[in-house]
């Protein structure tokens, strides 16, 4: 029986995922390159400085630490600019109802993502109270796929990770789910991922 649901941000409970590919993309021309949808799929889920690293790798470019950080630093703050004209209720559809139904239902909600934008984003949109645990970022070290976030989040729920059902829009982050041995439910509604164990268009789908 499922306990607590760990839930993904990005592109999961707020539509920021497009955000991040909007701001990755404008660097990237900065740097006189340019990629595909496709190939942001695989930034999906990423940290900052791993999406940086692979966008660099693409480009064929090397660059200095320093270098690195001034350009994770412009790009976060054009994804900011993005996400400042988000407000209360600009979540995905199907976000507050299943909020609210899994708290009535008893069961325990953390949020388990890479970004360091979380709780801030969590704040902007109004649902940062449903949760009972929040993994981002900040307090993590290694990225999806590695399962450390849900882990953490299985953790500080105080559940056990067969107990625990993860919301995914990412293949990095339907891996790191699997690799903590829980159930993960991938919300694709172009049907790009694999390995989950149910796929769902939107959040309206789910009935507990
Ligand atoms: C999420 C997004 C990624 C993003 C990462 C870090 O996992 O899916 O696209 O790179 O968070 O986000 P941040 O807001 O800290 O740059
Ligand atoms: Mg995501």
């Amino acid at each position: 029986k499922v306990e607590a649901v760990i839930f993904d941000l990005d592109g999961v409970l707020v539509d920021t995922a497009v955000y991040h590919f909007q701001a990755w993309k404008r660097l990237a021309k900065e740097l006189g390159f340019d990629f595909t949808e496709t190939e942001n799929e695989r930034l999906k889920g990423v940290s900052r400085i791993d999406s940086l690293r692979l966008i660099l790798n693409w480009a064929g470019r090397a660059v200095s630490s320093e270098e690195e950080t001034r350009l994770a630093t412009l790009k976060n703050s054009w994804y900011l600019e993005l996400v400042s004209t988000m407000k209360v209720g600009d979540v995905l559809p199907g976000t507050e109802d299943l909020l609210l139904n899994l708290k009535k239902a008893g069961k325990k909600i953390a949020l388990g993502s890479a970004s360091k934008n979380a709780q801030l984003i969590l704040e902007k949109v109004g649902i940062a109270h449903y949760f009972d645990a929040i993994i981002d970022g900040n307090g993590v070290r290694q990225s999806k796929p590695h399962p450390e976030v849900f882990l953490r989040g299985a953790e500080a729920l105080r559940i056990p990770p067969d107990k625990c059902v993860v919301f995914e829009d990412a293949q990095a982050g339907i891996d790191a789910a699997k690799a903590a041995g829980m159930k993960v439910i991938a919300v694709d509604s172009y049907n790009v991922l694999n390995d989950y164990d149910a796929r769902i268009n939107n959040l309206i789908e789910v009935t507990l």
